[in-house]
């Protein structure tokens, strides 16, 4: 590994203290305002955002680490059912913009519930019972990763809406985002999967990115054994497809 790779991973990895810090304390002012009822229902929701934020801190310094992890051959794979896999990065995005159906999406685990809660949002879900509860073994921080990513990458980029399309078949997931964006050209496709390689854009994103969301998915989902595949035309949207070869169970 080279010097510096290792120096920057430090630091990141020397993020972990402070964030479990602010996370230990948040849980437990709120475990006493609990018992006490000293604070009201609206200061502990309050709260219990904050404290769901320094998790997602959490697991974005945990995801860096597993890019380096990943590059080193490292892997975590156990056995979860599918909508694990699924939902959580819908409960990370969804914080940030909307915490009630972050919170709503936490507490169920039904797939009906599931797709309502996202056609409100304009998310429509194409996803039967059985793959929905169907237990499968990959590794689940990294597919959880890659997922987010191209997820918030749709969310930010569409027009109106996204089609997810996800499915097993005896040996791969299969997971599929169709955003009404104004899509890629064909001379960039190869390019966004770059480090640091964002196209220009008219819009006023308060946060753009880094440019580094694509290139950090295409490693794990590489190193896993799969394969992702763009399909896009200018003004037309785009359609981020992932495939990863389930492990035997
Ligand atoms: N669904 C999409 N529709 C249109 N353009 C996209 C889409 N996804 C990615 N891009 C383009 O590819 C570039 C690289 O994407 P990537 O996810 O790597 O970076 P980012 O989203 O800009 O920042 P980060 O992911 O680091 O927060 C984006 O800046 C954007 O120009
Ligand atoms: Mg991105």
């Amino acid at each position: 590994m080279k010097k510096d790779r290792i120096k920057t991973e430090l630091l990141v990895h020397d993020l972990k203290n402070p964030i479990a810090v602010i996370e230990a304390s948040i849980d437990s002012l709120i475990r006493n305002a609990q018992r006490e009822s000293s604070l009201t229902d609206r200061q502990i929701r309050a709260l219990s955002r904050v404290l769901r934020n320094s998790k997602i801190a959490m697991s974005l310094v945990n995801d860096i680490l597993e890019v380096g992890r990943s590059n080193e051959g490292i892997f975590n794979k156990d056995k979860f059912k599918c909508y694990e896999y699924i939902t959580f990065p819908f409960i990370e995005i969804f914080d940030l913009i909307d915490p009630e159906t972050a919170e709503k999406i936490n507490y169920s685990d039904n797939l009906a519930d599931f797709v309502k809660t996202l056609e409100s949002h304009n998310i429509r879900l194409n996803m039967d019972e059985t793959a929905w509860s169907k237990e499968i073994v990959l590794d689940i921080r990294k597919v959880r990763q890659v997922f987010r990513n191209l997820l918030s990458n749709a969310v930010k980029y569409r027009k109106k809406e996204i089609v997810l399309d996800i499915s097993l078949d005896d040996m791969n997931l299969i997971i599929s985002i169709m955003d009404d964006g104004k899509g890629i050209e064909k001379e960039y496709q190869r390019k966004i999967f770059e480090k640091y390689f964002q196209l220009g854009d008219e819009r006023n994103f308060c946060v753009r990115g880094h440019g580094l969301g694509l290139a950090g998915a295409l490693v794990l989902v590489e190193d896993m054994g799969g394969e992702m595949t763009l399909e896009s035309d200018k003004g037309k949207g785009a359609r981020f497809t992932v495939r990863l070869p389930l492990d035997e169970q």
